[in-house]
């Protein structure tokens, strides 16, 4: 009997564990070769980060067949537009396609959340048609649904569905190529964006011309905004070397595109431009819901805003100076270890207490309530939840309907479990 109770147990362990392990969408459209080159795309773009970090999603694939010849003919950043427009955020399985109320809707995608989206371009129109066939286009007026509904690939419910699609949806415009990253002025983006000091400290110190000669390879690049450099706690620059001056602006990059699903799926310690043999100088990740914050083992910051998101190059503003143990921390080691495993956390995790993590400089205290001009991260939702348009109704139906699985199976399991173990 105590060896059945020990099977109990393994079994209600698991059950938790399938509880918040999310879907991988490359192991989903891995089964069926006809999506290879749908999904070697969605991973180049990381498109597959992002589709796995959320949940009531649909996204539509199209076969290798349809999809070639767009391939062959536009550069990484028109393809990720094009495969942003069939990821729609809402869950839409077979049935719900063919009886859509009156026939007709709208649906946003993932590409509204972009910010390149103006109007309608981010949304598709799905509309049943004759003869059962439901078919898809761009919501623009005027558009063609020249793309229709061929078949069901997978369901996990109001998680994620996948259906196939006889072609990509075209919005127009979307098949334009952006300007490469190598000739955006970086500097101009960050001096928009509110991080003149960041972008004052980057030209004078050279850092600059790093980051331009990496946009176009991978860059993420994490600014500070003015206000985090005038918070207290914050080093006194004048009293740094020129090379930890460097160190610490190059600590504010990483040569890799992360965009946001990125981060939020990021498990291990990210290495940043400073990372050398003598110094790990890396970056770990905590998330809470949308918020996505940086951990450097001596402070925290909360990722503010996305200022550009176009592959291969991010930047987005940090709330806090980002201060590397290297140059800030007292203990040789103080490095927090990496969040645990993928699951996204319940609550912020909250920045290292100083006993853990002695430092001569302190980390920037949260500045008084009211002088804050961005909010807390659990009061104020995202920037990118506010550009997605997803309605904070919406939102909450999906929490209490993963809330109400989650409650069943725990009283289900209850209640085959509690009366074996007690009659044993
Ligand atoms: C749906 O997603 C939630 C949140 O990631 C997860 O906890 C839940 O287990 C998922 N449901 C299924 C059936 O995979
Ligand atoms: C998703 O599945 C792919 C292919 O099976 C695998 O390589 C990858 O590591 C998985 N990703 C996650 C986050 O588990
Ligand atoms: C791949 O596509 C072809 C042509 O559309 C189809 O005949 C075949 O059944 C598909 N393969 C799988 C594994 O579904
Ligand atoms: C979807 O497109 C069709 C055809 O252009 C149009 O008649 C219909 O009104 C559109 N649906 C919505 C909800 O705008
Ligand atoms: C980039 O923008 C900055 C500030 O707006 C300006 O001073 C600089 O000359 C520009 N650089 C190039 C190469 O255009």
């Amino acid at each position: 009997m105590a060896h059945n109770r020990h099977h109990l147990l393994l079994l209600l362990l698991a059950v938790f564990a399938a509880a918040v392990s999310a879907h991988n969408i490359t192991a989903i459209l891995e089964s069926d070769p006809n999506y290879s080159q749908f999904n070697s795309y969605l991973s180049q773009t990381k498109l597959a980060d992002e589709i796995n970090s959320r949940t009531t999603i649909t996204v539509l694939a199209i076969p290798n067949s349809a999809f070639s010849s767009i391939t062959q003919n536009h550069p990484l950043p028109v393809i990720k537009n094009l495969l942003s427009l069939l990821v729609l955020l809402d869950y839409f399985d077979p049935t719900k396609l063919h009886k859509i109320t009156d026939g007709t809707t709208l649906t946003t995608t993932l590409y509204q959340t972009t910010g390149n989206a103006e109007g309608n371009i981010g949304s598709v129109n799905i509309t049943d048609i004759r003869g059962g066939k439901v078919a898809f286009g761009s919501a623009v007026p005027g558009s063609k649904l020249a793309s229709t509904y061929t078949k069901s690939v997978k369901q996990i419910p109001y998680n994620i569905s996948v259906l196939e699609i006889s072609a990509p949806i075209i919005a127009p415009g979307i098949l334009t190529a952006p300007a490469p990253s190598s000739s955006l002025n970086i500097t101009a983006l960050l001096e928009k964006a509110g991080c003149k000091t960041f972008a004052s400290l980057i030209v004078s110190n050279g850092v600059i011309k790093t980051f331009q000669s990496t946009a176009d390879k991978g860059l993420t690049i994490f600014a500070p905004s003015d206000e985090a450099f005038k918070a207290k706690g914050v080093p006194d620059l004048s009293k740094l070397t020129n090379a930890e001056i460097v160190s610490l602006l190059q600590y504010h990059a990483a040569a890799k595109y992360l965009p946001v699903g990125s981060l939020k799926t990021s498990k291990d310690a990210i290495s940043t431009l400073a990372t050398n043999g003598a110094g790990k100088y890396d970056l770990t990740v905590s998330v809470a819901g949308d918020s996505v914050t940086l951990h450097t083992g001596v402070d925290s910051s909360r990722v503010a805003d996305t200022v550009l998101d176009s592959t291969p190059l991010s930047i987005y503003t940090v709330d806090s100076v980002l201060l590397p143990t290297e140059l800030f921390g007292k203990s040789p080691s103080p490095a927090p270890a990496p969040e645990p495993a993928s699951a996204p956390s319940p609550t912020p995790a909250s920045a290292p207490s100083p006993a853990e993590a002695p430092s001569p400089l302190p980390a920037s205290p949260p500045a008084p309530a009211g002088d804050v001009p961005a909010g807390a991260p659990s009061d104020a939702p995202s920037a990118e939840a506010e550009r997605s348009g997803t309605s904070p109704k919406s939102a909450s139906v999906r929490v209490e309907a993963s809330f109400a699985v989650l409650t069943f199976t725990v009283a289900a399991l209850c209640a085959v479990v509690f009366p074996t173990v007690f009659m044993s």
